[in-house]
């Protein structure tokens, strides 16, 4: 192999030997190794190393090649590579490569002179800018929707207060897809070295990515749309496991709550406001001088009769779990970990110790097996007292001072790797080992852990927040776009802080932010020591009735969360979705105005806006669209402006939706068996929805345990049908009521039999009289239509509904 001159570029050079193998290509170029690997037909890695073989990769992905038939051609300049899908131009003069589709197009394309090349250690794989190119996911990243123009890093960081385009933070996942001439791809670069991305950012030719160090191994993928390509990428690396129903809910955190008596005091606080909630989270505060595995007895005398009186009025504890791990003689934990051999390491063997919350510490090496097991192990101390979700925080892993030393050791998976290559996973492993411990303690209950840290992959074993967000309106809407970003990245379930970490929330702003966060995957507020809480009574009257309305609504749409979330646990596809998702190739949903905009579960369509803004302009999408409140009709790819007062939301409805709520209740334990309200909205042709129900936790919906059934629209022959129900448990609602939207009809055919329609008054928010600035001809709830309805008895049986 040619050796790279010091302070040039080495490029690959011309193919010196190939051969085919079971499933691709590999051989040698001038200066490197290659190696194609056919998936998927969408689905082809490339892997180029100047190491004798290829460094494995055990974290992110999950899948094995898929036996797939491909083609091999040759000619004097190029060697092919040639699925159903998608084939590979491989340039033999200079191991160039280029994916084109079916049709011939072009869809990613390596600069002709310098494909792969290396400037010492860094890798890097130059791509050509395509004409209008656009850029999205690339998770946890600060910054606009369409990411042409910009670079990131990815370098796992606790990044306190960041701002509006701070870079890194907390989570790395290299996976973006990339969008032009109609067509989208994907790029996976597994490579857990600091990495750089580069969308066109300080050049004209190129977008590039780049990593400190190992091999250039990404996977490329092809599909006809980007949800397809979402949901293969969460093929490759995984998908989120069913959450328990419970962790859907309201959560309240503080950093901190404590005495026990507080805690006790906020539970009753909720319950006896009206304010549903599920979750309380104990942050630092709970444990003995912040040592994990420890609860502070003067504090917290009796957690587990605390935490069976929070149990029984409804509540679940989280307890925050940090990796620093004291270093004092006489504690337990330390010593043990010690005597196992199980901390990050010197080269010198002696252990690495940082300055965090407990004061110096050593830090689990979670990269190593052995250690994963002895702290899934010690969850004991908690799933023992009754504790049911687990919150890793500073898993970067943070210390004070932020510079960990390079030198500094990981075992991972035995391969040995220094603090260049092991930082990225740690805080993915911490939280897997995490996920294991609740799997194994809690008699197969579904696990829940929250995790601040993360890489490709983190979607299996936890859901993610965006760390120490500001109380401003700028971080409530980019907060919306990290947590979209995380949804076209594979991470689903994603929220923020509520109100903000950082800083003091004004009351507008609380007020504003939960009502956007009713529709985020996660709903929890939080904020820090010494600033206002984020309780929702904190902000005054006015303040607590609209945040009441708002998580109240939450709880009514938990049927559609909840089908929702199965159905992200089934494709990968997030709950939160950019509009980037279904409108990939309108350029309207890229303009700052309205690139927060998303869809929550498929089909209502949030319009996030600031807190002191009373109009908004909005841009409806390709379809029809209903205001929510009123029903008025809208028809798409127009922009509108909306009212948004404090107490309103702008949120659509898209026509031929299917929603599915329940009545309000206190917490999730709280099911009452009572209606499941339907609500269709005529749209054009068929649309579908899959209502799924089942225990709300453990696991036995995975044999069948469930209760699922698809209900489809018919808006040209104003028809709906609900199937057979599937699986083998029963509805836990009696009876349902279908409610009709945009339909002019007056009658119903059930059965054979005509029904008249009865008509109600449909309003999904209470209103809020005493506040409400509105005038009376502008208010909702004046204008509000007339919905017609009917009800049925919830069977097995299907029902086909002809309203005529
Ligand atoms: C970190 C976390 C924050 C937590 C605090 C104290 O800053 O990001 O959420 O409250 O530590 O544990």
């Amino acid at each position: 192999m040619i050796t790279q001159t010091k302070n040039t570029t080495q490029t690959a050079g011309p193919i010196q030997y190939f051969l085919l193998t079971e499933n691709g290509i590999k051989g040698e170029t001038a200066s490197a190794s290659f190696k194609l690997t056919v998936y998927q037909e969408g689905l082809i890695r490339v892997q180029v190393s100047r190491e004798q073989s290829f460094a494995p990769n055990p974290y992110s992905v999950i899948l094995n090649p898929q036996v797939t038939n491909f083609e091999f051609e040759e000619t004097d300049e190029f060697l092919y590579l040639i699925t159903k899908t998608v084939s590979v131009k491989i340039r033999r003069s200079n191991f160039s490569l280029t994916f084109l589709d079916k049709t011939g197009t072009v869809l990613s394309e390596d600069d002709p002179n310098f494909g792969i090349s290396w400037q010492g250690t860094e890798v890097s794989s130059y791509k050509k800018l395509q004409q209008w190119e656009k850029f999205i996911g690339l998770g946890e990243k600060t910054g606009g929707l369409n990411r042409w123009g910009k670079a990131y890093t990815n370098w796992n960081t606790d990044h306190f207060a960041y701002g509006k385009n701070s870079d890194p933070l907390y989570i790395s996942i290299p996976f973006y897809i990339g969008l032009h001439h109609e067509r989208c791809y994907g790029m996976f670069f597994d490579n857990t070295h600091k990495t750089v991305f580069n969308f066109g950012a300080s050049n004209n030719k190129y977008s590039y990515f780049s990593a400190e160090d190992g091999d250039m191994d990404y996977y490329f993928f092809h599909e006809k749309n980007v949800s397809d390509i979402i949901t293969s990428y969460t093929s490759l690396t995984g998908k989120m496991e069913m959450p328990p129903m419970w962790a859907l809910g309201f959560q309240q955190c503080r950093y901190s709550y404590y005495p026990d008596r507080d805690v006790l005091r906020l539970a009753e606080t909720f319950r006896d406001k009206d304010i549903p909630a599920d979750v309380i989270y104990l942050d630092i505060h709970y444990m003995e001088n912040y040592k994990v595995f420890t609860f502070d007895g003067k504090n917290f005398p009796n957690p587990a009769a605390l935490i069976k009186t929070l149990k029984d009025k409804g509540f679940r504890i989280v307890v925050i779990l940090d990796p620093g791990i004291k270093v004092e003689a006489g504690y337990a934990p330390y010593l043990e970990g010690k005597a196992k051999d199980l901390y990050l390491k010197y080269p010198d063997g002696s252990d690495y110790e940082g300055h965090v919350w407990p004061g110096w510490c050593t830090f689990p090496d979670f990269t190593k097996p052995e250690t994963r097991k002895w702290w899934a192990e010690k969850m004991a101390f908690y799933t023992d007292l009754g504790v049911d979700g687990f919150w890793t925080d500073m898993n970067e892993p943070a210390c004070w001072g932020q510079h960990t030393p390079n030198l500094v050791e990981f075992d991972y998976e035995g391969q040995k790797a220094t603090h260049r290559k092991g930082r990225n996973v740690y805080g993915m492993q911490m939280a897997r080992s995490t996920q294991q411990g609740a799997k194994d303690l809690r008699d197969s209950l579904r696990p829940f852990v929250l995790t601040r840290s993360g890489f490709a992959g983190i979607q299996r074993t936890a859901a993610v927040w965006t760390g120490d967000n500001v109380a401003n309106n700028d971080h409530m809407l980019l907060g919306i776009r990290l947590v979209n970003s995380l949804g076209l990245s594979g991470v689903s379930f994603a929220g923020y802080d509520i109100g903000g970490f950082e800083g003091n929330t004004p009351p507008p702003l609380y007020a504003r932010w939960i009502s956007i966060a009713a529709f985020a995957p996660l709903f929890r507020a939080h904020s820090m020591i010494n600033s206002t809480g984020s309780e929702p009574w904190s902000f005054g009257e006015e303040v607590e009735e609209i945040s009441r309305n708002y998580i109240k609504l939450r709880y009514k749409l938990l049927p559609l969360f909840y089908s929702a979330f199965y159905k992200s646990h089934l494709t990968g596809l997030p709950v939160s979705k950019s509009l980037a998702i279904d409108f990939p190739f309108d350029d309207n949903i890229y303009e700052k105005s309205y690139e927060n905009q998303f869809l929550c579960c498929d089909s209502l369509l949030i319009i996030p806006v600031a807190s002191f803004k009373e109009v908004t302009k909005g841009y409806l999408p390709e379809g029809s669209w209903y205001y929510f409140y009123t029903d008025k009709l809208y028809t798409g790819n127009q922009e509108v402006y909306v009212d948004c007062p404090l107490s309103y939301l702008p949120v659509f409805v898209k026509g031929g939706a299917i929603l599915t709520l329940q009545d309000s209740i206190q917490h999730t334990g709280h099911l009452e068996s009572g209606s499941l309200y339907i609500h269709v909205y005529k749209g054009s042709g068929i649309t579908r929805f899959s209502h799924y129900e089942d225990a709300g936790d453990g696991m036995d919906f995975q044999d069948g345990a469930y209760f699922k059934r698809e209900i489809v629209l018919n808006s040209d022959s104003n028809e709906v049908t609900v199937a057979t129900s599937e699986g083998t448990l029963d509805s836990r609602y009696a009876n349902l009521t279908l409610y009709f939207h945009g339909f002019e009809q007056n009658m119903a055919n059930v059965d054979g039999k005509n029904i008249s329609l009865e008509k109600q008054d449909v309003t999904y928010l209470k209103k809020i009289s005493d506040f409400d600035p509105l005038p009376s001809d502008k208010h909702p709830f004046h204008t509000c239509k007339q919905v017609s309805f009917i009800h049925i008895k919830h069977s097995k049986e299907p029902v086909i509904i002809q309203l005529v």
